[in-house]
């Protein structure tokens, strides 16, 4: 169905509505921040361009997260954010002269109203517009962003508060993970289109981007777009330009971004609907959302993780290709042959997004599970967290050797393995957003509304 513009309308106007509160308590945790390390204003460059060794081509530029955390700025290199208890934030915003690039446009939209905005044209004008004292600065960003006295000094006290509480995402955050979703979403099913119309690696990313509506640079991640074998890689980011003489499976794990914001999505096909190994990945999918409906205020994601070795265990178990209890499994190691990743991590402005492992916004980190080095995540869930759900099953052969070098071969069918492997792996992924009752599933209502 095409989306007339009337809805495009009603969204962006939803995150007109949304953002002041946004805004609130970034002002909220930044006065926090201060008090808690002694600085009078913050301040944040958005970053710069930078050269490749020996070369005048630049890097492909990141915004600084810090930044794009206030504002849904991604191309803006050489501005800068202030912000003050009690004052409007104010943004110093670049728009060089320049006749090479396109310089970025003139500050407009929802947000706009929000700031004092000051356009400078070149980037050692900056300095007019910042606090006089840089010493009073908490400065975040990286060391080529340094100008003047204005040195990123990146306080672990305002750092950790910032971070920590990124967690916890404001509505108005949420909705932009929607619209990401909705890009996401869009390309996947292109994606599954061009894999079972025979497309290769690289012309399935291309259909993807196409899709999306968004270059390489512009995705949150790099795709990882895996056609039979391929899928046991678990970061498979090669692109055969021609297809496999025979198809069999894909998988991908591809996102899309929304004005900074990440989406997250794996999927996994085979291409025979009727084969053993799509009822694999059927049932990995019903697995993953009983997962996904463990993301619940004062669940330990810890807990889910293994709860989720323990399910991925009972399949392989179903299917005959391990031949001890998932208990067993789990505890020799060799449920992690087959799921040698975490279950997810936290998701927003940055896919993997900071501060997995924070005791408190003071500092402190909380462990992760013994034999589990792969989890990015181990806090316990709160309403406002959004997490990926992403287990896998993998036939990887240096994992395998491991098991039966570490003496449980007879844990394992190796003629089921043998059985499977032409297949690669499966992962299914989804973005769920933590709520104070049932969670929200952001990926799966993103593929409802597509259909
Ligand atoms: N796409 C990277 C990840 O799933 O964590
Ligand atoms: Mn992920
Ligand atoms: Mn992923």
């Amino acid at each position: 169905m095409v989306r007339s513009p009337p809805f495009r309308r009603l969204r962006m106007t939803t995150l007109a509505t949304l953002y002041p509160q946004h805004l609130a308590e970034l002002h909220r945790r930044t006065e926090q921040a201060l008090a808690r390390a002694g600085f009078d204003h913050l301040v944040i460059p958005s970053g710069t361009s930078h050269y490749q060794v020996f070369d005048d081509r630049d890097y492909p530029y990141a915004v600084n997260p810090q930044f794009k955390a206030w504002l849904p700025l991604t191309r803006a290199p050489g501005s800068w954010l202030v912000a003050t208890p009690g004052q409007k934030p104010k943004l110093v915003f670049l728009q060089p002269f320049d006749y090479w690039h396109v310089v970025p446009a003139a500050p407009s939209g929802y947000w706009a109203e929000h700031f004092d905005i000051v356009v400078i044209r070149k980037p050692e004008e900056a300095l007019q517009h910042l606090p006089a004292n840089a010493a009073r600065c908490a400065i975040l960003g990286e060391p080529q962003s340094a100008l003047g006295a204005f040195v990123p000094n990146n306080p672990a006290p305002v750092v950790n508060y910032l971070e920590y509480h990124r967690a916890y995402k404001t509505p108005y955050e949420i909705a932009m993970m929607r619209e990401a979703t909705r890009r996401g979403v869009r390309a996947h099913r292109a994606a599954e289109r061009a894999f079972r119309a025979g497309a290769s690696e690289f012309g399935i990313h291309l259909v993807y981007c196409q899709a999306a509506g968004q270059d390489a640079n512009d995705l949150p991640y790099n795709n990882i777009i895996a056609l039979n074998e391929h899928g046991a890689v678990l970061h498979y980011t090669d692109r055969d330009l021609t297809p496999p003489s025979a198809l069999r499976s894909f998988l991908i794990d591809a996102g899309a971004a929304h004005h900074g914001y990440a989406c997250d999505i794996t999927r996994s096909y085979a291409l025979d609907a009727g084969s053993e190994f799509q009822a694999m990945i059927d049932a990995v999918d019903a697995a993953q959302l009983k997962m996904c409906d463990q993301v619940r205020a004062g669940s330990d994601y810890k807990q889910i993780h293994v709860d989720a070795h323990l399910a991925l265990a009972g399949i392989l178990k179903d299917f005959g290709v391990i031949k001890v209890s998932p208990e067993a499994a789990l505890a020799t190691g060799v449920s992690s042959a087959f799921f040698p990743h975490g279950i997810g991590h936290g998701i927003g402005l940055q896919v993997h997004d900071v501060a997995g492992f924070a005791a408190s916004d003071n500092g402190g980190t909380i462990a992760k599970p013994d034999g589990h080095p792969y989890l990015r995540l181990t806090r316990v869930l709160e309403p406002g967290m959004v997490v990926t759900i992403e287990p896998g099953i993998y036939f990887i052969d240096m994992l395998l050797d491991e098991v039966k070098a570490n003496g449980h071969a007879d844990s394992i069918d190796w003629a089921r393995v043998e059985a499977f492997k032409p297949y690669g792996g499966i992962r299914i992924e989804d973005d769920v957003a933590c709520t104070d009752g049932a969670p929200a599933n952001l990926t799966r209502e993103g593929f409802d509304a597509a259909a």
